[in-house]
């Protein structure tokens, strides 16, 4: 893995990557300039730390846009196999490009026309392309909406192996300084995701052989998960209680 930083972004192993400063530059960012990579350098930098020696043969990502993330994550990486999905109709010009031209190119998976809170397709997709194997690393880029994102983690958290990591970005849109209503126009009325991140740490509390590490940042969240089996209709609002009361699965904003 060879990184460096140029006033771009960065290029790794050869891939030249454009980081975004705002919301307005993921769209507005030019394929030619390299591909978009829809995060700041803060996670960016995060991610090179944590993953500096994490070995990571199998990863699902949810939430392809242009196709930054994924082909980092497989650069980065250099998994086996990544399988990455998105609703959308089919993959952006700079990112089909990767797909065609980049070396290490061949071990992305990408699926279109997937809504991640259709857990009879990705349970469809992690079937035909890891069998029962268990996966490294998950990283949930996608709706950051409360339910959908829920039921992606409740699908895919239990396939990870001892040790793997599952990371939920943009988890805190509810809570941040919006001036511009710019979260307010794009999530409306939702119930905030910090839900359940909220879940996820008492869950942590209650069951720490499950989830015996979580860091939670001002915008992402990493929870590791641990040797306990989950068990047939893993609900990750099942597992956390106040006074042996269970309080998951619901807004506690609301
Ligand atoms: C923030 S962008 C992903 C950016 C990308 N991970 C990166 O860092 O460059 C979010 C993506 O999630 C997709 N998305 C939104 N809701 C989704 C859903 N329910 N299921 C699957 N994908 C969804 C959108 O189509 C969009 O492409």
């Amino acid at each position: 893995m060879s990184i460096v930083w140029n006033d771009k972004g960065f290029q790794l192993n050869g891939t030249q990557f454009q980081l975004i400063t705002n919301l307005h530059d993921l769209f507005a960012l030019k394929d030619q300039e390299g591909l978009v990579l829809g995060k700041p350098r803060d996670l960016i930098e995060t991610y090179l730390d944590l993953f500096s020696d994490f070995s990571a043969p199998r990863i699902f990502e949810l939430g392809i846009f242009r196709g930054g993330s994924t082909a980092f994550f497989n650069e980065l990486l250099r998994p086996e196999k990544l399988v990455a999905i998105d609703f959308m109709e089919d993959a952006r010009p700079g990112f089909k490009n990767y797909l065609d031209t980049g070396a290490n190119a061949a071990s992305v998976r990408p699926y279109f026309q997937v809504d991640q809170a259709d857990k009879q397709r990705l349970d469809e997709i992690y079937t035909s392309e890891f069998g029962s194997a268990p996966l490294d690393l998950v990283v949930d880029d996608a709706s950051h909406m409360l339910e959908q994102t829920r039921i992606s983690f409740n699908f895919l958290f239990p396939k990870l192996r001892p040790g793997g990591f599952y990371i939920i970005e943009d988890w805190s849109w509810a809570h941040v300084y919006d001036p511009g209503k710019i979260f307010d126009k794009n999530f409306g009325g939702q119930p905030p995701m910090s839900n359940l991140i909220i879940e996820i740490m008492l869950a942590s509390a209650y069951h720490q052989r499950l989830i015996p590490e979580l860091r939670i940042y001002p915008t992402y969240a990493i929870v590791r998960k641990g040797d306990a089996e989950t068990g047939p209709g893993f609900d990750i609002a099942k597992q956390c209680f106040v006074r042996g009361t269970c309080v998951g699965g619901g807004d506690l904003f609301g």
